[in-house]
């Protein structure tokens, strides 16, 4: 990640009005705006759904970084963020470092939670799930390079954990199997038993934690993104002012019963209007 000082001057200028906006492809940014609400309860919040895109996870990076890019100049344009927090691991590894020179906001991207990963581990194996355009990239590669380099970073790339994370959200059921079918794909790699530690590297993959858990057994600790970037987005806005003066919207690129259906979850999670964008 890119480190931003904070600019001292700013924060008696910025419209106390001004949200905070997370994107995502669907709901795994909840899983990071429940860790930003946790530090920023009173932050006014945009969450946005990029729902007609999803997944993103198997789009190439031309596709990812056009789609990301044209989005969040619109909605910048549009709701005047005092800030933009990527929360989504595909967007941030492909588009990250176009966005920010293109965008005036600032931007806190989602990376990979390789490096605590490399200190949690004691076995040395390290599994990460992510999608399949993120456990491709050359971001992962670095990551893997300058902080696990003496370690073992066996990758899987589970598109079908994403859909089981919006399903679960939208309060349907899951077959249990596909808990169990990605825990193989990691542990029937070379090494793949003695992993002890997981990078949940999709902001889905929080929102199916205890699914994970189970389905891996004892032994195995999960990491994912989210303290550190809801800490990275209390960083950088520091000392601003806060007043929401409407309640938090949700925003989706689509409608239709897949976002009737997020109702209770969005409201769980601060969400009490919806519209299409
Ligand atoms: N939540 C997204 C991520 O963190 C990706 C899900 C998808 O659209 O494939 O990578």
């Amino acid at each position: 990640m890119t480190v931003q000082s904070r600019d001292p001057t700013t924060a008696s200028t910025v419209d106390p009005t001004a949200p905070l906006l997370l994107f995502d492809s669907g709901v795994g940014g909840l899983s990071v705006l429940r860790k930003v609400r946790a530090l920023l309860p009173q932050a006014p919040v945009i969450y946005v759904a990029d729902n007609a895109g999803l997944p993103y996870g198997s789009k190439t990076e031309a596709q990812i970084a056009a789609r990301v890019s044209g989005l969040l100049g619109r909605l910048t344009e549009r709701f005047r963020p005092r800030l933009v927090c990527i929360a989504c691991n595909t967007a941030s590894t492909i588009a990250l470092a176009s966005v920010r020179e293109v965008l005036e906001v600032p931007i806190v991207g989602t990376v990979p939670a390789i490096k605590p990963a490399a200190s949690m581990t004691r076995t040395g194996v390290i599994g990460l799930l992510g999608t399949a355009a993120t456990i491709r990239q050359g971001y992962v590669d670095r990551l893997e390079a300058e902080f696990a380099a003496d370690k073992r970073l066996l990758r899987h790339g589970a598109p079908e954990l994403v859909t089981a994370a919006e399903a679960k959200l939208r309060g349907e059921s899951v077959d249990p199997a596909v808990y169990a079918r990605a825990v193989a794909a990691l542990r029937s790699q070379p090494d793949g038993e003695r992993i002890d530690t997981v990078v949940l590297a999709c902001t889905h993959f929080p929102l199916i934690e205890d699914e994970l858990r189970a389905a891996f057994g004892p032994g195995v600790s999960f990491i994912d993104g989210s303290d550190a970037i809801a800490r990275r987005v209390a960083f950088l806005t520091e000392g601003q002012d806060w007043r929401r003066n409407q309640p938090d919207l949700a925003l989706f690129t689509k409608g239709g019963d897949d976002v009737d259906q997020l109702g209770a979850t969005l409201v769980a999670n601060g969400l009490e209007r919806v519209a299409i964008f």
